[in-house]
Parts: structure tokens; sequence; C-alpha cells
């Protein structure tokens, strides 16, 4: 069947070919001034040397519209304006309303995709970066796993490299048990800090640091030991912020940079015999094409440096290369935070350069800008300090907890404990979603908490609202099989919302643009205000009013639908 952008896109697609003699891609978007519109005649007629209103009326007349719509107009320079049969819009409606998928089919030929995401770094607080690359990353990952492909998920772990020397080193200073206990109570700050001080004090420790990592990277058992019990408290806390965030993370899915150690020597190797390492200043490198230095050199991406240690990039080549050959993906996702745009970008071209990264095979790296609090730079605690993350997610909730209590005392307790989480994280989650992710944003509870604009509160209310329409007629959710009718505007308009869902999931798992989504999800719930304060429903005659409560249902189902691809519970009650 198709959305009716997809309906009449073919229909015009067919029309274009026979005027224009080639094919083309008819442009068909919603319109202001109709249902939807056309632009593409503008550019044919430039193309065939023909007035562009001309060139319009033709491909009208041959595509014969009359079954679908109810009125059509060439406007302005030439665009076709097309205004959808009322039975059309509610056949289509209705046609949606009686899948349980919104016509939103799994793709047909699944492809492995796997997302690099969140990876935080080992004994080290979290910080809003990684909560953005977290909460980005899980809507992807939710996303592409609804449409029906296979997901890896890759939590790529800061877990080794020369930090672990000194870490190590003050582990043994202040002993296993505090240490352990320092560390599961998420109190990463503190130790990292301590560690640090001393590092940068004491040349005493320094040495001793620089000792300890020889031992580690030569695979020193009591080392590794003590390395394992550091890694093994900080994955706990880290998956204690993943379950109160609801993220689809599990432990299965860290994969961290020190995975990769037994690797590291074949991916050199290998990028030797290719012929593309070469030699500077010590270091082995490759020179991927196309990356310069502000002095107009060739930028180098270090992977054996003068030492002989392998570093950052060499990890991220050897999980490139693990991903497309190993595993087999044929599309890849790293949600890392902008200042590490180019990085990818010199790993992307040299897995291009070594034959890893070949068609259909394709990377990309889903940036990010970051998140500021309200005096205008990066968020930071009262203190100056990294904010700890679970004391903003408890705040969030803590402050839902307050909301939702005012606005509905009858709640009972259970009830309003779950819409609290529900509606706390989901204010973060959306407040990082509806913003263009490659813009920074402005971490602001009051603001995000709102019950109006375009926020999580606001959509998730929306919903409850749905459903209350249902309990209240003592009706039961879901779809009949009722035709729809589409008679008032406000029906039409809510119509063209509810068959727009497909596309904008599309377009969205394509582009990972999830503010286009969100702004989607408010667009939607702006129409259902006005159709409900217009058209009567469980007071409305027969038919309309199963029709009507046809399209109540279908509302509720892509508001929540909508908001669980953004990893946004939709609570039925609130
Ligand atoms: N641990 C890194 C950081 O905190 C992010 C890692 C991103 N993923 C990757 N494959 N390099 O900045």
């Amino acid at each position: 069947m198709g959305t009716p952008e997809q309906i009449l896109s073919d229909r015009l697609a067919h029309a274009f070919e026979t005027v224009v003699g080639e094919p083309v891609d008819p442009l068909v978007q919603r319109s202001q001034f109709a249902d939807y519109q056309s632009n593409a005649a503008l550019g044919s007629a430039k193309r065939l040397g023909r007035k562009p209103r001309d060139v319009a009326a033709a491909v009208l007349a041959a595509a014969a519209l009359d079954d679908l719509a109810e009125h059509t107009e060439i406007s302005g320079p030439g665009f076709i304006n097309m205004t959808l049969r009322p039975q059309v819009l509610g056949r289509l409606a209705g046609a949606v309303g009686a899948d349980d998928r919104l016509g939103v089919p799994p793709v047909p030929v699944p492809e492995t995709v796997v997302v690099d995401y969140s990876a935080p770094n080992t004994a080290k607080e979290m910080h809003v970066g990684h909560l953005r690359s977290t909460i980005i990353g899980d809507a992807a990952v939710r996303i592409t796993e609804w449409l029906g492909h296979r997901v890896i998920k890759r939590n790529h772990l800061g877990d080794w490299g020369t930090p672990f020397g000194m870490l190590i080193e003050h582990l043994l200073d202040i002993g296993e048990t505090e240490a352990a206990a320092e560390l599961s109570v998420g109190d990463l700050n503190t130790f990292y800090t301590a560690a640090r001080r001393k590092f940068d004090g004491s040349d005493e420790f320094k040495e001793r640091s620089r000792r300890r990592v020889v031992l580690l990277q030569g695979g020193d058992e009591a080392t590794l030991r003590l390395w394992r019990l550091l890694v093994a408290e900080s994955k706990q806390y880290f998956m204690k912020v993943y379950d109160s965030l609801d993220v689809r993370l599990v432990e299965a899915d860290f994969v961290g940079e020190s995975a990769y150690n037994d690797e590291l020597a074949s991916v050199i190797a290998e990028l030797d015999r290719l012929g593309l390492l070469r030699r500077s200043e010590g270091a082995d490198c490759v020179f991927p094409a196309g990356f310069t230095g502000r002095d107009g050199e060739p930028l180098p991406l270090i992977v054996r440096k003068s030492d002989g240690g392998y570093g950052y990039a060499t990890t991220d080549l050897a999980a490139i290369r693990d991903r497309l050959t190993t595993l087999g993906a044929t599309r890849l996702l790293y949600v890392v935070g902008m200042p590490q745009q180019q990085h990818f970008a010199m790993v992307f071209t040299t897995a291009r350069e070594a034959g890893w990264l070949a068609p259909p095979a394709r990377a990309t790296h889903i940036g990010f800008g970051s998140v500021l609090g309200a005096d205008g730079k990066v968020l930071r605690s009262r203190a100056g300090g990294t904010i700890k993350l679970v004391d903003l997610l408890d705040e969030a909730v803590d402050r839902a907890t307050r909301a939702i209590a005012e606005k509905n005392p009858e709640l009972d307790a259970g009830s309003r404990a779950e819409v609290a989480r529900a509606v706390g994280i989901g204010a973060i989650k959306y407040a990082d979603l509806s913003t263009d992710r490659l813009r920074d944003y402005t971490f602001d509870f009051d603001r995000m908490l709102s019950f109006e604009g375009n926020t999580a509160p606001y959509l998730q209310y929306a919903h409850a609202r749905i459903r209350s329409i249902f309990r209240r007629g003592g009706v039961t959710p879901g779809y009949d099989g009722t035709p729809v009718q589409i008679g008032e505007p406000a029906e039409r308009v809510l119509a063209l919302e509810l068959l727009a869902f497909p596309d904008i999931v599309a377009a969205v798992s394509e582009t990972m643009e999830f503010h286009r989504l969100a702004n989607y999800l408010y667009a939607l719930a702006t129409a259902f205000t006005t159709f409900y304060e217009r058209c009567p429903v469980l007071k409305a005659e027969e038919p309309s009013r199963s029709s009507r409560l046809a399209l109540c249902d279908l509302t509720a189902r892509t508001l929540a639908t909508g908001l669980g691809l953004l990893g946004i519970a939709a609570p039925h009650q609130m």
C-alpha cells in the first residue's frame, strides 16, 4: 500500500518519465497550501527548455490522479498541489490502524549494524558527553532493531592504556578493600583525582606508575588481577547508570579497548603488507589521503608510538577491521562527540585504503555537540567538577515525582513512582534527542520537565489522555476494522500526520536525526489536541464515534511507538 507520499510519488514518477523522457524524482512533500506538493517540474522544465507551468500541467494530466485527489492545481512558478480525497485518507488510515507496525514493514534485507556508543573510561566518572552518546546510541539501536536489522552493540570502554599504571599504584596504596568500596559506590572521581594528584606531585609515584604500565602490557598476572578489579568495579557502576537510564546496554556489550590487544600487532602487520605504513619521527604511521594539518603537511594516524606502544587509533583500526571482516557488518555507527570527528574520518579512510571498508558497507560518525549549563558553559557541578550522572538522574526523577503528585494527586503511590521514573528519565532523553544533535543543548530541568511545549512530559501526557478516553468510555483500545471517515478539517490534519509516520521513521533511521522524529511527535500531539477540541469522540453519533475512536487509538499507538523508538516510556495513566 504505502504512505500517501509514496503513492503520489510513484504515480508522478511515471507521469514525469512520460513527459520528460527520463526518470525524475517528483520530490513529493507535505504542503502548506494543500496536502502534498511536488516541486520537480521546475528542474525538469529547465532541462527541457520549456515553461515550468506547462511541464507541471502535462505531468498532472499524465498522472490522472482523479481516483486519489479531490483537488489538484498548479501554483506559483509550477508547483503541483494535491489534496487527497477524504475516502483515500480514511482507507489509508484504516490500513495503518489494522497494522500493529503502523505502516512500517520490517526491512526486506536486514543488515548487520554495529553501534559504538556510551564508551566511558574505567575508573573515571562518566561525563555528560557519555550521557549524550548513551542516549543517542540507544535510540539508534532501537530504531535499527525495530526495522528488523541485526544490531550489535559495542560499548568501547576506555579500559586500557597509560592511566592504568597510576590507577593500579593508587589502588595498591589505599588497599584493595578501600578501593573497591570507593569504586562500588560510584565514587570514581575521588579515586581518579587522588591518583592523578599523586602522579602529578610525586616523581617516585610517577616512576612506579610507569613500571606498572610495563608490567600490565607485559601480561604480568598480579598486575592484570588488579586491573581486572578496577574494570569490574567500574563496569558495575556504569551498569547502574544504564539501568536507571533504561537503555539496552548489557554487560555483554562491553567490548572495551583492551579486547583488541591481541589484534593490534596483526593490524599493523597487515597495514605494513599493504604498503600503508610509514615511519615518521620514530613512530609507525599511516597517512590517510586527504588529511593535512595547518601547515599543509599530511596528517599522520599514529599506529605505533616511538616507544613501541599502541594508542587509541590502533585500537580503533583493530575494532573497525573486526566489525567489518569478522562480524560482517555493513553499517557502522560511531556515536561520539564532535571533537573526535577528524579521528573517525581518518580511521574510516584508512579502513577504506586497507580494503576493509568497501561498499555496500559504510561507516558513519554520529557526532553531537556539548551539554551546556544555564551559564552557557559546559555543564559542571556546583563545585565546578564533573557532574555525577546518577545524581543528575536522581534529581530528574525527584522533580518528576513532585510534578506528578501535583498534577494528579489521585494516582496511587506505586504508579506514581513508575510514572515519575518514566517522566524524569524521559525528560532528560527527550531534551537531548529533540535538538539537532550537532548543536549544543542547554540542560534545564525546569524546561525539560514542563508539561507544556515540546517536551517528554507533554507527549507522555497527551498519550495518557488518549488512553483515558478509552477508560472513560469503557471501550477496549485497539482497531476493530471500523471504516475511518475523514470529515472535519481537524480529522484531515490528524490523518495526514498519522500517515506520515513511516516516512519519518525511514528518514530518521538513515540520518539518525532524532529531532525530526521528536518534532513529528510534537506535531502529531498538537494535531490531536486540535482534533479533540473540535470533534467530540465519546459523545459523537455512530459511525463517527467509532471512526474517531479509531483515530484516537492510532494516535496513542503512534505516540507510544515513536517515544519507544527514542527510548522513552509512555505510561497509560499519569
Ligand atoms: N572512551 C572514549 C572517550 O571517552 C570514547 C570512545 C568512542 N569510541 C571509539 N570507538 N573510539 O572519549
